[in-house]
């Protein structure tokens, strides 16, 4: 994989990889540089050896949201680029065939959030701060944001975070389910790390194949959504983890996964 200016990434047990935002000196806002690098890094991935992603921050925060510094500069042009970039960036781990996982380590603000939401599970640590901090500076929430959001906590109390732009606790947070669990700040890597290894020892096919069918159907209506399920079940008949998998319980014993 190539060297990058603003990224670290390693490989743990049983592919789970970890994704890091390094930035801190701006609490890992991002420009376009690091956009640009997520988006190659995330396009580069190996998937056949992959079961998990867990993406983090460096520091004290998750990552601050866009770069204000950068975006002061744009001109309306730009910006478009600039939003279609984050937009391109939050797609492409969304669309990841493997689980990823947020931990997010602090502030989680605007565009760092929206990075969260892109993600599968979101764990937050005892002093993560999440929120869209947006319209006080005169813009919205520009990575997805007003999509995603009000698609994860339901639409009342997303417009209540976009129209206050309020920072939330972590306890706030995860008590409007926005995050799954709140670890303290010490704890959270192992935490993750076991959810992580936890999916990984399941059939892959299959967990890939009931990521894809549930993001597709919180797009598609009930009967599409069904229709998607029915299909994805059946395809799954003639893989060799499916034969595995009901063997081994029958067989008293663990199954011994290969991903086909
Ligand atoms: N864009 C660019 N730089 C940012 C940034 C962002 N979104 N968030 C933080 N930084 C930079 C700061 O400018 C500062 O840089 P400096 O040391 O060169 O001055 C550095 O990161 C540390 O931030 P600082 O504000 O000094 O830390 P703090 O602990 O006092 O406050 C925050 C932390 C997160 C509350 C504060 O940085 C903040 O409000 N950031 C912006 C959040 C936001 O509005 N995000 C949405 C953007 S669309």
């Amino acid at each position: 994989m190539d060297d990058f200016d603003y990224l670290e990434f390693e490989w743990h047990d049983d592919g789970v990889a970890q994704l890091t935002i390094s930035r801190p000196d701006a609490l890992n806002a991002l420009n376009k540089d690091v956009l640009s690098e997520l988006v190659a890094l995330i396009t580069d991935l190996d998937s056949d050896e992959l079961r998990a992603l867990i993406i983090t921050g460096e520091g004290r925060a998750f990552v601050a949201g866009a770069d204000i510094a950068a975006m002061k500069e744009m001109t309306a042009e730009e910006a478009e680029e600039f939003g279609r970039l984050g937009h391109r960036t939050m797609n492409a781990i969304e669309s990841l065939p493997v689980p990823t996982i947020a931990a997010v380590n602090g502030f989680a603000l605007g565009g760092g959030l929206e990075l969260a939401l892109s993600c599968d599970l979101i764990y937050l640590s005892e002093s993560a701060k999440v929120g869209l901090p947006e319209v006080g500076l005169g813009i919205i929430p520009g990575f997805g944001g007003t999509q995603r959001l009000g698609r994860t906590i339901g639409w009342h109390q997303a417009r209540r975070l976009v129209f206050t732009g309020e920072q939330l606790s972590a306890e706030e947070a995860a008590a409007i389910g926005l995050g799954i669990e709140v670890v303290d700040d010490d704890a959270l890597f192992d935490r993750v790390l076991d959810v992580a290894s936890t999916i990984a020892a399941n059939g892959p096919v299959a967990v890939a194949k009931a990521k894809t069918v549930m993001r597709k159907g919180a797009d598609a209506t009930l009967q599409e959504g069904i229709a998607g399920e029915i299909q994805a079940f059946a395809d799954l008949w003639d893989t060799h983890d499916r034969s595995e998998g009901m063997e081994a319980f029958l067989d008293r014993r663990s199954a011994d996964f290969q991903g086909s």
